[in-house]
């Protein structure tokens, strides 16, 4: 199926299982702590995506709008199905939470990255964010200390939303 038949929607409460399920799945990685339930869907659903193909779950996106940073969108997690990586569905994601960042106001979008998720870091990069300074730099990346007791130091990113027409990865990679 093309990337132009994939059913984009935003997320409900009755979507948290599914999430959830991908964030074990999709990430196998021991230590995630998501914090993903229906109550938050319920409430920040309207800023958050889900994709879909055939009804299922190809990739989703958990942001809202930041409360402290009254400038910003958060993205708490996203993901895409490993079988349709590599196809511009994650750079589709941000543009779109970008969009809905700026009407909202917003001129940036934030996000934490666990700083052994070096690919994710690599895309993120890609698609606008700049890396924030942390508390020390480990293995040349600007990391911030564990706090949840689970030892994964993670890497705070940011994007600066310019002219919209610029979102995502300059045009020489995919198609989009
Ligand atoms: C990170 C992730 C969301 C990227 O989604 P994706 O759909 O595969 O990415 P795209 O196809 O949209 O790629 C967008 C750009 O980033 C680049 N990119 C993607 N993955 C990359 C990687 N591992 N290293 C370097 N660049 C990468 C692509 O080459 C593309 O650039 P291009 O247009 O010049 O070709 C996806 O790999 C994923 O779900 N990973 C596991 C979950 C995760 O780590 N989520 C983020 C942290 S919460």
């Amino acid at each position: 199926m093309s990337r132009a038949e994939l059913v984009w929607r935003n997320a409900e409460a009755a979507d948290a299982s599914v999430v959830i399920a991908a964030l074990d799945d999709w990430w196998q990685h021991e230590h995630m702590v998501h914090g993903v339930c229906p109550q938050l869907l319920d409430h920040v659903g309207d800023t958050c995506l889900i994709v879909e193909e055939r009804g299922l779950l190809v990739a989703f996106l958990v942001g809202f709008m930041s409360q402290r940073h009254p400038d910003a969108g958060y993205v708490h997690y996203m993901g895409v199905r490993p079988d349709r990586r590599s196809g511009g569905i994650g750079a589709e994601m941000y543009t779109r939470f970008a969009a809905l960042t700026r009407e909202r106001g917003r001129t940036k979008v934030m996000a934490e990255i666990g700083a052994w998720n070096a690919r994710s870091i690599a895309f993120h990069q890609r698609v606008g964010f700049v890396l924030k300074p942390g508390d020390e730099v480990v293995g040349g990346l600007p990391v911030i200390q564990d706090t949840t007791g689970h030892g994964v130091d993670y890497v705070e990113v940011v994007w600066t939303l310019g002219d919209a027409s610029r979102d995502g990865p300059p045009a020489a990679g995919h198609p989009r």
